[in-house]
This record gives structure tokens, C-alpha cells and sequence, in this order.
């Protein structure tokens, strides 16, 4: 079937979606102005802001792929002081970013649960509600996801990573710790607490192939998340993956292949919020902006403390690491005008997605201050 064929249906198949992945020239335009307009109609041209607070790079788990694994040594640690973090929320609350994400290495703990959720009380305090937060934190347990969506937090991002069980087995450690049921499990808690649940996956990594890729499509669409992060993988030297570095596609193919999995999510699920994710900008300087013209509405503008930013480094060639927030801002935003669109201040700018579902349920879910 051509791709103009696919393009007028409801519903894509699995091979639908592998026609879509492998389309180049004209039926690569095609695709990208369709998903732009259905942005157009569906969100307007509008970007919110999320500011992001990397608190901390200590991690508890292992990923095989991630520069701040565990078993890395050449990597200094840090925390932020909870000042440091209330002071990165003031920061973006003062300058009328609707949201704030709070995003850390894995760690389970009673201490962690609660100085994370001491931490939600403050914020909400200090911005009289305002701020909308929301948590990448990692694998937690129902009652903790319960304790931190019950102090503030209304969203939560947690990416699958990959949605075929054997490729996640083959980018983490076979053990408890990285188990792809737990993964699934915790996706799960998060929406039946009421979270706007995130998720998304890495694209380029290495043994995955187009079909995992339609797979990890129709796997977001079945589990009708309400936002989606989905980047590009790029290889860290100090990880155990980059042995097998010579297998991966260049990085310019994984930047359109990422660009192209936007575009169809953008079109298979009209109303979620989707995140021009920050490696699409290590592979090209305008890497963001055209996600954001193609279908994303989010961006998360860097607010972590300068001198931290360097030791977040997830994969190699992370960009902005140099910037302050202020700088990051005034970037971010002659950027976002570049793509046609504005961004939008002072709005927590929350999924429609979500907002339709809890329409749905009969208004179980929370509320939307902006709606
Ligand atoms: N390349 C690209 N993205 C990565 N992440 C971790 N390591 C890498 C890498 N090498 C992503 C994961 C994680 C998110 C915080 O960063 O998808 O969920
Ligand atoms: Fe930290 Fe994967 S290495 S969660």
C-alpha cells in the first residue's frame, strides 16, 4: 500500500507502520506534513515549557546503555541540596514556565520517597499551586507513586524503552533489577493512580529493528499513554554497549528515524503531549525545533544548576551542558519561533489526552487548572 493510502486510514497495521518508517522523499514529506497539520489542528502551534531539574546523577541500576549507570566510574557524583532544587523551582516559576520536571538516577529508598515528597510540599507552596510537576524518577512501588501523585506531582514519565521483551533483555542486565515485567508493572501503577502517565522509547539502539519500532508504536497507542518522550540513541563511551558501536545505524539515519516515530505517533494519537527530547539536538544543532514542526509541543529547557550539568552526561555529546538557565531560555525560545511556533507561558499545558480520558471515566482523575 502506498504511503498516501496509509496516510487516509483510521487505523495503521503493524506493516502500515514499517512502510511509514522506511518512507523517503516525497512520501517523506508526506508524512511530516500531515503530522504537522494534525499538530496544527489538534494542539495549535504552541510549545509548553517543562523546566528541568536533573537533582541527581546517583543511580541505582545498571542500563547498559546509560553514561550514568551504576558500574560507571569515571563520573563524579552529585545531589543537588533540596535548596539548590527549591531555588531551580523558583527560577522557572518566576519566569512563568507553567512546569517544572524533577528527573534523577534510580533509587528506592524510604529517605528518597520522602525527601522527594517533602520536596513536592515545598514547591507547591511556593508557587501557591502554580507550578505543575512532573516526576522522572524511576521504578518506585504503587504506594509510593500514590504518596508523591497525593503531595503534588500530576505527571510521570517513564520511559519503556523498548517494548519488545527481548530486546529489553538484551540492552539491560538479566536480573531482578532490570526486569521488563517490573517495567510494565510500574507503567501500570502510574496510570491507575491517576498520573498523566509518559513513556517512550530509544530509537537506533543497537539489534532493534523497524519492526520492534511499529511495535513500540502500536504498544503506546494500546496502552493509550498521555505524553510521549521518545530520542534517539546515542552510544557513551563509558558503557558496556559501546562494544557493539559498530553495528548501529549512522547517527543521521537514527535522528530521521526518531523524527519520522514523532510524526507518527503524532498521527495515531492526536491529542497527547509529545517532547522534542534533547539528544535530537546532540546529532543536529536544529534537532528540537524541527520535532516541534513536525508534531512534538514540549520542551524541557534546562534549569539544573551550571555546574552539575556536565556530570548528567546520559550519553556522549549532550548539548547545553555549558548554558545557564537564563541562557538556555532565551535560546530555547528564539529557537521554538524558528519552527512557527510560540511558546506558551504561565500554563501547566497538561495533555488533552489525559483530560478526554478523564472525561471518559466519569472524573476520576485530576483536575486541569488550565482547561
Ligand atoms: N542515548 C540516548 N538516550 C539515553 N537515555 C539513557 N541513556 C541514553 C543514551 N545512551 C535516555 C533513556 C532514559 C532517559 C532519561 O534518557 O531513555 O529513560
Ligand atoms: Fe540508571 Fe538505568 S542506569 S536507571
Amino acid at each position: 500500500m502506498s504511503v498516501k493510502d496509509i496516510l487516509d486510514k483510521e487505523d495503521f497495521s503493524k506493516e502500515n507502520l514499517i512502510t511509514l518508517l522506511q518512507s523517503s522523499g516525497e512520501d517523506r514529506l508526506l508524512l511530516f506534513t500531515r503530522s504537522g497539520k494534525i499538530k496544527a489542528d489538534n494542539i495549535g502551534n504552541k510549545v509548553w515549557f517543562r523546566g528541568l531539574i536533573e537533582f541527581s546523577n546517583v543511580c541505582g541500576k545498571d542500563c547498559l546503555y546509560c553514561g550514568i549507570r551504576k558500574g560507571n566510574k569515571n563520573l563524579t557524583r552529585y545531589n543537588l541540596s533540596d535548596e539548590e532544587i527549591i531555588e531551580a523551582a523558583k527560577f522557572a516559576w518566576k519566569n512563568r514556565y507553567g512546569s517544572i520536571a524533577l528527573q534523577s538516577g534510580e533509587l528506592e529508598s524510604p529517605d528518597f520517597t520522602e525527601r522527594v515528597e517533602k520536596l513536592l510540599n515545598k514547591i507547591k507552596e511556593l508557587s501557591r499551586g502554580e507550578l505543575g510537576i512532573t516526576l522522572s524518577v524511576g521504578e518506585q512501588k504503587p504506594e509510593v507513586y500514590k504518596r508523591w501523585f497525593d503531595a503534588g506531582a500530576h505527571r510521570y514519565l517513564l520511559r519503556v524503552e523498548a517494548t519488545n521483551e527481548k530486546l529489553y533483555n538484551k540492552i539491560h542486565p538479566l536480573n531482578s533489577k532490570h526486569s521488563f515485567r517490573k517495567r510494565m508493572d510500574c507503567l501500570k501503577s502510574l496510570q491507575d493512580t491517576g498520573y498523566q502517565t509518559g513513556t517512550g522509547v530509544m530509537i537506533g539502539l543497537p539489534y532493534q529493528t523497524l519492526d520492534d519500532l511499529a511495535g513500540d508504536l502500536l504498544f503506546m497507542k494500546d496502552f493509550n499513554i498521555d505524553m510521549c518522550g521518545m530520542g534517539p540513541y546515542i552510544e557513551h563511551a563509558d558503557t558496556p554497549l559501546i562494544e557493539v558501536k559498530e553495528t548501529l545505524l549512522p547517527l543521521q539515519e537514527r535522528f530521521d528515524l526518531t523524527l519520522k516515530m514523532i510524526a507518527i505517533i503524532r498521527i495515531m494519537m492526536k491529542d497527547i503531549n509529545i517532547v522534542a527530547a534533547t539528544a535530537l539536538q546532540a546529532i543536529d544543532p536544529i534537532g528540537r525545533e524541527k520535532a516541534v514542526k513536525i508534531g512534538a509541543n514540549i520542551i524541557m529547557p534546562n534549569i539544573t544548576p551550571g555546574k552539575y550539568r556536565d556530570s548528567y552526561k546520559l550519553y556522549d555529546n549532550k548539548p547545553c551542558t555549558d548554558d545557564s538557565a537564563e541562557d538556555c531560555q532565551s535560546c530555547l525560545e528564539a529557537r521554538v519561533s524558528l519552527a512557527d511556533c510560540d511558546v506558551v507561558y504561565g500554563e501547566w499545558g497538561d495533555s488533552k489526552h489525559y483530560e478526554n480520558r478523564r472525561q471518559a471515566s466519569g472524573y476520576r482523575l485530576q483536575e486541569n487548572p488550565d482547561a
